[in-house]
């Protein structure tokens, strides 16, 4: 177990994060100006980072599970990222990811299910259609997005993997590999390797709980997770683990990454929830993107993250304030 310290996601929410994604935006608008060439060119962005190659994705939209608030631009989505993997600033993942190499990708599945093995992630995609959940996202730091998701119900994916009696949680766990994640090499991380979330039975086959393999109408670009990951919008954004390598069934609760790092600060439950505050900050109200230094664009933060109507059963006689 590392020794808690301050993650950078912990700095206090002065406006210095929004005002760098001001600043941020508007390189990148003066960045289209010049071509495609100097797309990344003004924020030092990799030139490897070209969102003309991620590759065009064949969905139907969700309209049932879909809000039709405003999205998050494309260009806040990309850039405005947590992947420690990659470094703990917002822009690191842009500036980084693309030094991992997605293609081709396996997963492994273990544990109490009939059906373990390693499996290539077309295999796995294969029989499913794709489909596009519009999902609010709101992170633990109290900001949010709105984004346009493509991917699978994560129920249809795990039930494949034919989960026994036994299996009470699902584990996942992101790839662990220094050599491609710069991150992983630093001495500073916080971070015990590799990145681990986990999810109750029950809550991995809710309805809304979406295996994800793209946004706005693409293939995920690397700093969103590619090439899939967890979205379960319901809860602080922690819990999405981003560019899964391991899926596994067990009994017991499993260890989780935030958890781990400062248990009385993040929990494994993490459920978007106004009425108990972070003991650092407020939860009830969010940065929802962009936004900026003049209009910081505050909304009301929404129990469950407004999914209460699909969610609330699932913790039914819970104490919410014990299990954050
Ligand atoms: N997954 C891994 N492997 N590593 C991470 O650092 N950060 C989490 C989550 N998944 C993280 C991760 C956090 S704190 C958030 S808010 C979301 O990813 C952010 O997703 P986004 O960058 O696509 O907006």
């Amino acid at each position: 177990m590392l020794i808690p310290r301050r993650p950078s996601w912990t700095i206090s929410h002065s406006e210095v994060t929004p005002e760098r994604v001001f600043l941020n935006r508007r390189k990148f608008m003066a960045g289209l100006a010049l071509g495609t060439a100097g797309l990344c060119a003004p924020l030092g962005l990799s030139a490897a980072f070209r969102p003309a190659d991620l590759k065009e994705l064949e969905y139907t939209p969700a309209p049932a599970f879909s809000t039709d608030e405003d999205k998050t631009p494309f260009e806040d989505v990309v850039r405005y990222n947590n992947f420690y993997e990659f470094g703990t600033a917002k822009d690191d993942p842009a500036r980084y990811a693309h030094e991992m190499s997605v293609d081709p990708w396996s997963v492994q599945v273990d544990g109490e299910c009939d059906r373990p093995g390693t499996y290539a992630l077309e295999d796995l995609l294969k029989p499913h259609a794709l489909e596009e959940r519009v999902y609010r996202l709101r992170c633990v730091e109290a900001w949010s997005m709105v984004i346009p998701w493509i991917g699978v119900p994560l129920a249809d994916m795990l039930k494949r993997f034919e989960p026994n009696s036994r299996a009470k949680y699902v584990y996942f766990e992101t790839l662990h590999d220094p050599d491609q994640m710069r991150g992983q090499r630093s001495l500073f991380s916080t971070v015990d390797w590799p990145y681990r979330e986990g999810l109750r039975m029950d809550e991995a086959m809710n309805e809304l709980s979406f295996f994800t393999v793209g946004l706005y109408g693409k293939t995920l670009p690397n700093q969103n997770g590619a090439p899939f990951r967890l979205v379960v919008p319901w809860k602080y954004g922690f819990k999405s683990i981003k560019s899964i390598v391991r899926i596994r069934f067990q009994e017991e609760q499993p260890a989780t990454t935030w958890e781990m790092i400062a248990p009385q600060e993040y929990g494994f439950y993490a459920n978007v929830n106004p009425e108990v505050d972070h003991p650092r900050w407020s939860q009830k109200r969010e940065r929802r993107l962009p936004s900026g230094l003049l209009s910081p664009n505050w909304v009301e933060t929404q129990k469950f993250n407004g999914y209460g109507e699909q969610v609330a059963h699932l913790y039914k006689g819970m104490d919410l304030r014990q299990n954050y």
